[in-house]
């Protein structure tokens, strides 16, 4: 079985995005993948720890069951989204037995993000996981700046945020942060925001976020590595389309799917017909936005 590492690089070579789907509830998990399959596409299907302690995907190892109940490794791969070592309510997190556990369950992938620590600090957890799943043979991903959403509070209005340049990733820090850390793919802070997931915003729209898509070049040059997009939902469609030519390799998409699975069920529907919103927009995300039908054969060859 061609392992994520490798499809991801491959990805980044043929300057594709490769979808990562947030499972925030666990029935979203068979019509992420009927989705994918029915593109002929690719994607990775990931729970983050946001998702399981403030959704309703439960833990890391109730996604495993449900993923083996309808995997098909010709489409997709399962990957550990966010396992932050402080929190998006500043609570310090015991990462590394979180991760282990997800490895010892077979996950696929795994994310670190120390994000909001140190560049020094950042590195060195950064470096202690992925010495952890370099020896189960596995990738890692890292994330340097912040994306920012996550958070309880407001932010400043979405232009003033982005014209400030405030948390993008720093080429100088990125070069450094690669090297040091060990890290496979990079997720990086360039214009992208996250979906709230607070009680009160959650629910909201996201504002169009766009991308500041010579910065990301820059990155792309400086670090080599496949980057990724987090904050997938709602991006202005031609700068998202461009980012993957210029390095975006994995592109993060939580709050969209989820909100269509949440709207159907609190517009009176069944388990079954959220599931059939989260297939029709998981679909739409893949053929209309991505663009994305039919890359397998490309992407696996
Ligand atoms: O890690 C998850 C993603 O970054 C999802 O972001 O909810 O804004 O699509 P989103
Ligand atoms: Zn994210």
């Amino acid at each position: 079985m061609t392992g994520t590492a490798d499809i991801i690089r491959k990805a980044r070579h043929l300057g594709l995005g490769i979808p990562a789907f947030n499972v925030a509830h666990l029935p979203m998990t068979e019509p992420i993948i009927r989705a994918v399959r029915d593109q002929d596409s690719f994607a990775l299907v990931e729970v983050s720890r946001i998702d399981w302690l403030k959704f309703g995907a439960q833990s890391p190892a109730a996604v495993m069951a449900e993923y083996r109940r309808h995997d098909d490794p010709r489409y997709v791969r399962l990957h550990l989204d966010h396992v932050p070592v402080v929190d998006e309510d500043q609570k310090r997190v015991d990462y590394r037995a979180v991760i282990e556990e997800a490895i010892a369950l077979g996950y696929q992938s795994v994310m670190i993000d120390a994000s909001r620590l140190s560049l020094e600090d950042n590195i060195r957890v950064t470096r202690e996981i992925a010495g952890i799943a370099h020896r189960a043979q596995i990738p890692v991903e890292a994330e340097l700046g912040a994306v920012l959403g996550h958070e309880a509070g407001p932010l400043p209005p979405y232009e003033e945020l982005f014209k400030s340049g405030r948390g993008f990733t720093r080429p100088d820090e990125a070069v450094r942060f690669v090297k040091e850390s060990g890290c496979d793919w990079l997720s990086v802070a360039i214009g992208n925001i996250h979906g709230a997931v607070g009680e009160a915003t959650k629910d909201q729209k996201k504002v169009e976020a766009h991308l500041a898509l010579d910065h990301l070049g820059k990155l792309a040059e400086v670090t080599g590595v496949p980057l990724v997009l987090h904050g997938g939902s709602g991006i202005r469609q031609a700068d998202m389309l461009a980012s993957m030519k210029r390095g975006i390799a994995k592109v993060n998409v939580g709050t969209e799917i989820r909100q269509a699975y949440e709207q159907a069920l609190k517009a009176g529907g069944s388990v079954k017909d959220a599931q059939e919103a989260t297939y029709a927009c998981t679909a739409s995300l893949i053929k209309d936005w991505f663009q994305l039908t039919g890359i397998r054969s490309r992407l696996m060859s």
